[in-house]
């Protein structure tokens, strides 16, 4: 009928704690603000370390029977508890000299300065039990967790390369770096969370304190997947709640390697992955849109001359040298006016001559802007007849001929261009009839056709 006495006392351990480090820290306390020879918190100081002593004791007794009935591991807890009974003891022993005294005895601010030190180690080492060793840690910039030896780097996770990912080590090349990624940081040698370790395929196989969590073939009966599968709130779901949680597609890969064997032969290929499930760790490098290449900045009296003459010149980017030059507001920019942008020729990659007086002729001369990427000739007298001088410009990437008298045949020269992507002709010549091959580039001249649904054709 009473058994539930003791249980429940153990339960007020983390309650009861506080008394002994509040009493005892405020009587050490008095002990330093106590001048020499003043005898005036004397009294108050037995007191407290009487009290102090009392409710460690009693803090004691109940952490013992926590330890006892909650299923805590002598090894974890054996440190707290020994640290625990020295500070009832130097609380005693502190009590018995100072009561027997009528002035403070040798020493007594330096035997109470070691109280307050055990008292300290064993809070820490209580805190360490319920919050984990590296609670103080994790909060820690990372040149400083790495100065005390733990390296709690978060780590990139899995990254699939494009081409030929099905011959990849299923294990170690995708199973170990998700883990590495989720779960390395509580379940490794320094950190051995349920006694698990799983930084290699054989530590994994080593299991935990409840055993094996891998069964090949079953990943239901495997805790590897089976516990990141239950609900957020459960328990035993893994991650702990409040962690950092693996994209489902990461769970994914981890069931179907375990329903393939869980084997540390297997290749990735050899599992029937659905694209989606892989899609999300594709690699894929982002090309920056302006060319790779570094070039000095352009002058600023060159920027000065060429905004007094009317052009608008301005830098694409803050952490670039290339230019922006627009003709909005020199619209009677001609083939002869080149030379004003000669300075600059090699920071321009935005090059705006929309509603220009340019010929033809201009295209020998932007052939000599070795880095290009974006032309407007909108609304120029250009006819499209040598336009494939534009050929020799690397980077060109989109070429503008709104409005412009150019023909099928002057763009088709630039099929195979390098690098050109897209050309833009509305209001054009240009028609679709006429474009037998699909180009090397796109192209959009703005006769939009939808393509036919079904549903047009159904009748209610
Ligand atoms: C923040 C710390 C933390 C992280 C991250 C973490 N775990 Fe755990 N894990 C624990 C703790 C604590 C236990 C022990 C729980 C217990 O005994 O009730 C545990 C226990 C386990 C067990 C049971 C071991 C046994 O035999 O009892 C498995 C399996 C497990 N974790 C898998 C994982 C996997 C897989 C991941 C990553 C997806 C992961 N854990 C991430 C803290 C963590």
């Amino acid at each position: 009928m009473i058994d539930f006495i003791l249980p429940l006392f153990g339960r007020f351990h983390p309650i009861l704690v506080h008394l002994p480090i509040g009493i005892l820290t405020f009587g050490i306390i008095l002990v330093f603000l106590s001048k020499k020879g003043s005898i005036q918190y004397l009294d108050s100081i037995r007191l407290a370390f009487l009290l102090g002593g009392v409710t460690a004791v009693l803090s004691s007794i109940s952490g013992f029977l926590q330890y006892q009935n909650e299923g805590f591991s002598w090894d974890t807890v054996q440190f707290h508890l020994i640290f625990g009974w020295a500070t009832v003891f130097a609380s005693f022993w502190l009590f018995h000299e100072i009561n027997k005294s009528t002035s403070f005895p040798k020493n007594f601010k330096v035997k109470s300065a070691g109280l307050f030190g055990l008292m300290l180690i064993t809070g820490h080492l209580g805190g360490n039990i319920t919050h984990g060793e590296e609670y103080l840690i994790e909060v820690l910039p990372t040149e400083m967790q790495k100065i005390l030896g733990y390296e709690i780097e978060p780590e990139k996770g899995l990254v699939l390369p494009e081409q030929g990912w099905e011959q990849l080590a299923y294990y170690d090349q995708v199973v170990q770096p998700i883990i590495n990624q989720n779960c390395k940081s509580c379940h490794n040698p320094k950190n051995l969370k349920g006694e698990l370790d799983l930084t290699s395929y054989e530590a994994l196989m080593n299991g935990g304190e409840d055993g094996s969590i891998l069964t090949g073939g079953n990943p239901d009966a495997s805790p590897l997947y089976s516990k990141l599968i239950l609900p957020k709130e459960d328990d035993e779901h893994m991650p702990p709640k409040d962690k950092k949680q693996p994209e489902k597609e990461a769970i994914e890969l981890i069931k179907a390697w375990i329903e393939l064997g869980g084997n540390i032969t297997s290749k990735l290929g050899e599992a029937n992955i659905k694209a989606e499930t892989l899609e999300p760790f594709f690699h894929r490098v982002e090309k920056p849109f302006y060319p790779e290449v570094s070039v000095e900045p352009a002058s600023l009296e060159s920027l000065a001359q060429l905004k007094s003459e009317g052009f608008f010149a301005e830098p694409v980017s803050e952490s670039s040298n290339w230019l922006m030059i627009s003709c909005v507001n020199f619209q009677g920019f001609a083939d002869t006016d080149w030379s004003k942008l000669n300075p600059i020729k090699n920071q321009i990659v935005y090059l705006d001559l929309t509603g220009t007086q340019v010929s033809d002729r201009i295209l020998d001369s932007l052939q000599t802007l070795p880095n290009l990427t974006v032309l407007k000739l909108n609304q120029t007298g250009i006819s499209g007849s040598t336009l494939e001088t534009l050929n020799s410009n690397q980077y060109l990437k989109h070429l503008y001929i709104n409005k412009t008298q150019v023909e099928t045949d002057g763009i088709k020269i630039l099929n195979n261009h390098p690098s050109l992507e897209k050309i833009f002709a509305f209001d054009t010549p240009i028609s679709e009839a006429e474009i037998q091959e699909n180009f090397s580039f796109y192209l959009e001249i703005g006769k939009y056709k939808l393509p036919a649904l079904p549903t047009d054709t159904i009748e209610y």
